[in-house]
């Protein structure tokens, strides 16, 4: 439904204010949820934690017969 956010804190060019933006208006794409300020806030909080436990996407690795691995 919507693209991956785990890192759209740290992201180029992106970050809190952008994600604040998406959350306060929309797109015409992505619907307008109408969160009180607070909300918005809190999930700015959780967007930031997500943000540090990785980086996404994961790779993919498909195993072999022979146990080695390829990343794909
Ligand atoms: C609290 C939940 C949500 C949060 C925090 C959130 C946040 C965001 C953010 C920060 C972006 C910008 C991503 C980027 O540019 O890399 C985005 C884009 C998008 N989101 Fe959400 N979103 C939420 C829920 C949803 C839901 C439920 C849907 C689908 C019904 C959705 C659909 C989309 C779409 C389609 C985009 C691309 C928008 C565009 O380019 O016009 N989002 N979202």
């Amino acid at each position: 439904m919507g693209p991956d956010i785990t890192n759209i804190i740290s992201a180029n060019n992106k970050g809190e204010m952008y994600a604040k933006a998406f959350l306060l208006s929309g797109t015409q794409r992505m619907p307008n949820f109408h969160l009180k300020e607070n909300e918005i806030d809190e999930l700015i909080a959780f967007l930031t934690y997500v943000d540090k436990t990785g980086i996404s996407p994961v790779k993919k690795f498909s195993i072999n017969i022979d146990g080695t691995i390829n990343q794909e």
